[in-house]
């Protein structure tokens, strides 16, 4: 009549919750993404990202201090180019005084080794068309020329201070490139984080907005398309050949199953990204009242966690790891 297995019996008070809790979340698992923008005196909101900035030098200093004092495990910086400093090769991006190599400068001067510095290597917040790589006569995204970019711009952001380079463009040999370019100017030292599975995905669109990039066309030549899963575990398996030193599934949510898998065959640190469009559609809901915000977030993180995620990228990070 009575059930003989009582799982509730476990779940009775939070202590007995907390002893048995499979998962944890630390500030050391939690990434902070920055975006730091050229030719702006004060900080400025993004619209579509209520509660995360475009930051001067200054304020992105200032900021990085906090998370780093929250206790978080690394920063991941975006540069934003004034709109007339962009141009179709992405100049910008491999310009030592470009603002993303400032900002690398500066923060690693002031932070040293006591966080972990990572840089997006990708062309697309410098380049006027908004794509992640260079374009061929006809248009397309040319996969090898945009290699050679890759490669001087990972040097640059060597040379600036990152500890972590993460090409984020999904280029064909992004890694092997990245890696030889690297080790043959004596930069052994720096690391590399691949964007190993990234989708094309809507979830980015407030991105667009953060970076100030408009993008003509989509990018679906060369990021990932949501009805796979196997490409995924091909792509981590040639940026593990390739060298890569941490990989990363990107969005988060709508791929857990994704994560699991990467996590269960990766012989690396597993970082999983939740995006921009993420964190707005929780922000958004929570203002309209719909959800508890605080609980989502915890929700949404500790999720990640559990489907195999060593580091996980938010923008809530300082906010979240001082309270933890
Ligand atoms: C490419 C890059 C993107 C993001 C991180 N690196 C945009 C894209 O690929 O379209 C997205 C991050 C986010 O949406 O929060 N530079």
């Amino acid at each position: 009549m009575f059930p003989a297995e009582r799982p509730r019996r476990l779940r009775a008070t939070p202590a007995l919750r907390r002893l048995v809790a499979e998962t944890s979340l630390e500030p050391r698992h939690l990434v902070l993404p920055m975006f730091v923008a050229d030719g702006i005196a004060e900080p400025r909101e993004i619209g579509s990202m209520p509660g995360v900035f475009q930051h001067t030098l200054d304020s992105l200093t200032r900021a990085a201090t906090e998370a780093v004092a929250a206790g978080v495990g690394g920063l991941m910086l975006f540069g934003v180019p004034r709109p007339e400093d962009k141009d179709a090769n992405g100049s910008g991006a491999t310009d030592p005084d470009g603002i993303l190599n400032r900002a690398l400068r500066s923060l690693r001067g002031e932070l040293g080794d006591d966080t972990v510095i990572m840089a997006d290597t990708c062309l697309d917040e410098f380049t006027d068309h908004g794509h992640c790589g260079v374009l061929s006569a006809d248009g397309r995204v040319d996969n090898d020329a945009t290699l050679t970019r890759y490669v001087d711009m990972a040097l640059v952001q060597a040379e600036s201070g990152a500890h972590l380079l993460g090409p984020s463009g999904m280029m064909d040999g992004q890694i092997a490139a990245i890696r030889e370019g690297l080790d043959d100017a004596g930069r052994q030292d720096t690391g590399i984080l691949a964007y190993s599975a990234k989708y094309a995905s809507a979830f980015y669109g407030p991105f667009r907005e953060a970076v100030g990039s408009s993008l003509s066309g989509d990018r679906r030549t060369y990021q990932q398309d949501a009805a796979n899963r196997r490409e995924s575990l091909r792509e981590v398996d040639l940026d593990l050949d390739e060298g890569a030193d941490m990989v990363m599934v990107k969005p988060a949510m709508s791929y857990l199953d994704v994560l699991r898998e990467v996590a269960d065959m990766s012989t690396v640190p597993v970082a999983a990204y939740q995006i921009s469009g993420e964190y707005s559609m929780i922000t958004a809901a929570a203002q309209n009242g719909w959800i508890d915000r605080d609980a989502a977030v915890l929700e949404s993180l500790l999720s990640i966690r559990r489907a195999g995620a060593d580091i996980v990228l938010t923008y809530w990070a300082a906010e979240f790891a001082a309270r933890l």
